[in-house]
This record gives structure tokens, C-alpha cells and sequence, in this order.
């Protein structure tokens, strides 16, 4: 229950993300005035920014209920007809990871999107005929780590499209102090500072180093969360001051030292340190490539500058 709450459930107590925020209070206004249901939002970026958070939210400022589902969870057609004819007037059916609903699937979405019905076939071979029949207006929110690995036409059908950002190191110190109150312990300005600092923009990993934090201080100190606390507590957690993990390094270190500098592509790189590709690029490089660590060239991966210096390696001489 602690872990539902410490979401925020309304507009009003969300952190970061203004661009999104106000946009969509705007359009929630308009549809609650027009007594219609919200267009259908696309929500895309990097996992743990609040995408599911934020169509909680949607569905509580509109007073709707929220039907939840994933990509891969719906199977056939049919599991979707279900869902679908189950909805009530301006409800929201929120799909995470739609990128990945079967392009059957994804057909019977379309003219429920575009007009609110299903199309159902009857009958096989030359006598198939499909009826029609009409699905209570809804509001379907869609999310993605990444737009680009929607097909056209359903992106297409979005009529809000909103990508989520990274928060800054202000916004997560203030989510954690608000975590850290519903959650019931103390926490210096200090130590919440540091827990953003070493979060990689996400509040979803802000949470859980207040959690573990936390569990030092419990068990180290009297409770109080102190930043020198905070600081060993996550140094034995293996972030470093610049919210790198383990596979931060190992994909860094393969980059500048089994490559020694040259351009890599990604399936090597996961290759060489045994990972996925796919987490590899919705995961680590958004964050690697927002603080300047990674660039990406038509002939491969990168580390800058910027990242040998955090590592303490030498920059190579001749790449
Ligand atoms: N907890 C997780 N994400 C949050 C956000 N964006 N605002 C407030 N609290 C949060």
C-alpha cells in the first residue's frame, strides 16, 4: 500500500515533467468542459519516469476508471474485444509497452481508436461478412520506451503525443523528501540532494535508494537519514557519485579498453558484456548519453571525454 502511495495521484502533487503537466491539464479541462473523453495519449521515454503514474492520474482528474494492460499481455484479438467492450463511457485503457501487441492485435485497435468500434468477422471463405458493433467513447493511453518503435499508423492515431524527460537533480531531491515524509523517516537536505544526484534522473530509482538508504539508517544510525548515511550507504550499493551501475562501467570499459576507443556498435557492446541489446538501448544509453558520457555516430558508439575523466582512463591517442 506504502509503495501505491508514495505515487502521486493527482496532478497537482506530480514532480517534474511541466511540458507534459501542463499540456495535459489543459486538455483534461477541455474534455471534462465538452463532457467528451480525452483524446488518445501516447506516453514515451525511458523506463521509470512515471508514464504508468501519469495515466493513473489522468484517469483520477477525470473522474474515469482505469482499465490496465500490456503489449504483450494481450494475446489474440479477442483478449482485446473483451477489454474493450467492458469499458465504460470516457474510461481510460492504459497499454504499457504497446510496441509490442501483435500486429493482429494492433488491427482491431485501430477503428476502436478512430471510431469507437470493433469490427468483427463472421464466418470464413466467401461468405465471411464483418458487423460492426459500437464501443463507448474511451480514452486509450499508450506507452513506449521508445515513439519510433510504434508502426505509423498506429502512432498516427495519437492525438496527444508526449515524451517524458529526465528529472532533474532538484525535482528527484524534492520527490525523495516527499517519499521520505509519506515513508515516515527523516532526511537531511543533504542526503536527499545526494540520493537525486545518483539517481539518473528517475524517480522510480530515487525510491528505491530512499528504501535501501532507509534500511542503513535504521540499522546503522537512530533513523535519521544523514548525508554521511546517505553516502556510505550508497557507495555499498554500488552507485557511484554520478548514478553509475555496475553495467554503467562494464559497457564504458568495454568501449574505451577491448575496443580501445574505435566506434562500437551496440550488439557488440552487449555482446562483450552480456546484456541485451534492447536494455542496453532503453536503459543505460539515454542516461549515458544525457549526462555526455555516450555519443552515438553513424559508425557506432562512442565514450566522450567527459566519460574517461570519470573513469580515470586515458583518453586513446589514435581513434
Ligand atoms: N514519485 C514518483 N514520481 C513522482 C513524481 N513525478 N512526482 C511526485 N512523486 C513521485
Amino acid at each position: 500500500a506504502v509503495e501505491l502511495s508514495l505515487r502521486p495521484r493527482y496532478l497537482a502533487e506530480y514532480i517534474g515533467q511541466s511540458k507534459a503537466k501542463e499540456n495535459l491539464k489543459i486538455y483534461i479541462e477541455a474534455a471534462k468542459l465538452r463532457k467528451e473523453a480525452l483524446d488518445h495519449v501516447l506516453l514515451y521515454g525511458p523506463p521509470g519516469l512515471g508514464k504508468t503514474t501519469l495515466s493513473n492520474i489522468i484517469a483520477n482528474e477525470l473522474g474515469v476508471n482505469l482499465r490496465t494492460t500490456s503489449g504483450p499481455a494481450i494475446e489474440r484479438p479477442g483478449d482485446l474485444a473483451a477489454l474493450l467492450t467492458n469499458l465504460q463511457e470516457g474510461d481510460v485503457l492504459f497499454i504499457d509497452e504497446i510496441h509490442r501487441l501483435h500486429r493482429t492485435v494492433e488491427e482491431v485497435l485501430y477503428p476502436a481508436m478512430e471510431d469507437f468500434a470493433l469490427d468483427i468477422m463472421i464466418g470464413k471463405g466467401p461468405s465471411a461478412r464483418s458487423v460492426r458493433l459500437d464501443l463507448p467513447p474511451f480514452t486509450l493511453i499508450g506507452a513506449t520506451t521508445r515513439a519510433g518503435l510504434l508502426s505509423a499508423p498506429l502512432r498516427d492515431r495519437f492525438g496527444v503525443v508526449s515524451r517524458l524527460e529526465f528529472y532533474t537533480v532538484d525535482e528527484l531531491a524534492f520527490i525523495v523528501s516527499r517519499a521520505a515524509e509519506i515513508l515516515e523517516v527523516s532526511i537531511v537536505g543533504e542526503a536527499a540532494s545526494e540520493i537525486a544526484m545518483r539517481s539518473r534522473g528517475t524517480p522510480r530509482i530515487a525510491n528505491r535508494l530512499l528504501k535501501r538508504v532507509r534500511d542503513f539508517a535504521q540499522v546503522r544510525g537512530d533513523g535519521i537519514i544523514t548525508h554521511d548515511i546517505a553516502q556510505s550507504a550508497l557507495s555499498l550499493l554500488q552507485v557511484d557519485p554520478q548514478g553509475l551501475d555496475d553495467i554503467d562501467h562494464k559497457m564504458l570499459r568495454a568501449m574505451m579498453v577491448t575496443f580501445s576507443g574505435r566506434p562500437v556498435g551496440l550488439d557488440t557492446i552487449a555482446a562483450t558484456i552480456g546484456e541485451e541489446s534492447q536494455t542496453i538501448e532503453d536503459v543505460y544509453e539515454p542516461y549515458l548519453m544525457q549526462i555526455g558520457f555516450l555519443q552515438r555516430t553513424p559508425r557506432g558508439r562512442i565514450a566522450t571525454e567527459s566519460a574517461y575523466q570519470h573513469l580515470g582512463l586515458p583518453l586513446p591517442t589514435d581513434r
